[in-house]
């Protein structure tokens, strides 16, 4: 009972997260510990109107896409990896946590009940968000006793428009996304919502997503609202790919730590360093940075041929994608989709 009808796969376009498949799994918590979780068919929560979640914000989730493979099986990208991060996010926001083995079989369940729903054609998949939230009805403010996990599935096509094949970001020369020491590195609901009035300003610039500088001397590239950053240089050793370190300001992005590996194996140095804003524009005015991109489980990759200041503007290389960006993309989704081996045993089958 999605409530968006659910077009066929085979005939529709879907864009992003926008419907969904006929069922949820769901797992509730209580002080006794969690319960087995339940296929149970889509449809509103019934929440008290006191439930924590709603004031004070103790809410986490996750992101992760299967894909129908040749073969007819259907595949998971590193989903133990999104099940640790979870659990990572749990502590921070002092959430109860979620064994892995719990988490990739509600996953699986989900999957395995909404199967004939996996989209199979290239560049869609079923997008999985797990998530969960606080579900006592108390307003004292303290770690909700009551929580609920719950998965959606929503058979997914590209998060960006295909027709433009690079974004224009903005970049966020004051307002930071996270601080050191705050919840940067948690995928939790409010880091989105502190996020937004950044992202309409970005828009009212003509910009499609934001990238966020580091809070202490807004100086420095950390990640966009939903993604992580990677600029290519044409370095005198070679091309290098170069991306800011993870710290507790930055979502340690699977596709990220992924996109490290691949680059090593096609010959790519890799840095993980900090790279000023003033690196960024200088260098793709006179060239050394040849090319940059977004990256994550939503956007894979996404060429960046723009950014916007407040007070300037600049075109990376030509404005349209680099070739390193593509054969990185183009390599990720052939082990995603299962047309190249899986070299890293990155791909897990539902059982
Ligand atoms: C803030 C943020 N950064 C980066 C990413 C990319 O992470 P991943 O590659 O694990 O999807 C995401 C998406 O999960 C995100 O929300």
């Amino acid at each position: 009972m999605s409530t968006t009808a659910n077009p066929s796969p085979a005939v529709s376009g879907f864009g992003f997260g926008r419907v969904f498949t006929d069922h949820l799994t769901t797992m509730s918590w209580t002080r006794g510990g969690w319960e087995r979780p339940q296929v149970r068919p889509f449809g509103n929560l019934s929440l008290s109107p006191a439930a924590m979640v709603l004031h004070y914000g103790q809410a986490i989730f996750e992101g992760l896409k299967a894909y129908p493979h040749p073969d007819g099986e259907i595949r998971l990208f590193r989903p133990e990896l999104n099940a640790r991060r979870f659990q990572l996010s749990a502590e921070r926001m002092a959430m109860p946590r979620l064994p892995v083995d719990a988490f990739l079989e509600s996953v699986s369940l989900l999957v395995s009940a909404d199967r004939a729903q996996v989209p199979d054609r290239p560049g869609h998949s079923l997008y999985l968000r797990p998530l969960m939230i606080a579900t006592e009805a108390t307003l004292g403010t303290r770690p909700a006793e009551e929580y609920l996990f719950l998965v959606l599935g929503s058979p997914s096509g590209p998060y960006f428009d295909a027709a433009s094949p690079a974004i224009t970001v903005w970049v966020s020369q004051d307002l930071p996304r996270a601080h050191p020491g705050g919840t940067g590195n948690a995928k939790c609901a409010g880091n989105y919502a502190a996020g937004m009035a950044v992202q309409r300003t970005a828009a009212d610039h003509g910009a499609d997503q934001v990238v966020f500088l580091d809070a202490r001397e807004h100086r420095y590239l950390e990640e966009l609202g939903g993604m992580n950053l990677f600029l290519v240089r044409e370095d005198p050793h070679g091309p290098t790919l170069v991306t800011p370190p993870l710290s507790d300001t930055i979502l340690h992005g699977i596709t990220r730590s992924s996109l490290l590996t691949l680059a090593a194996d096609l010959g790519l140095r890799v840095e993980e360093r900090p790279i000023a804003l003033t690196e960024w524009r200088d260098g793709s005015r006179d060239g050394s940075v040849a090319e940059s991109f977004a990256c994550g489980t939503a956007a894979v990759v996404t060429p960046i041929g723009r950014v916007r200041t407040a007070e300037e503007e600049f075109v990376i290389g030509d404005g349209t994608p680099g070739q390193w960006s593509t054969r990185l993309r183009t390599e990720l989704l052939a082990i995603q989709e299962g047309t190249a081996p899986d070299r890293h045993g990155w791909m897990r089958a539902v059982s």
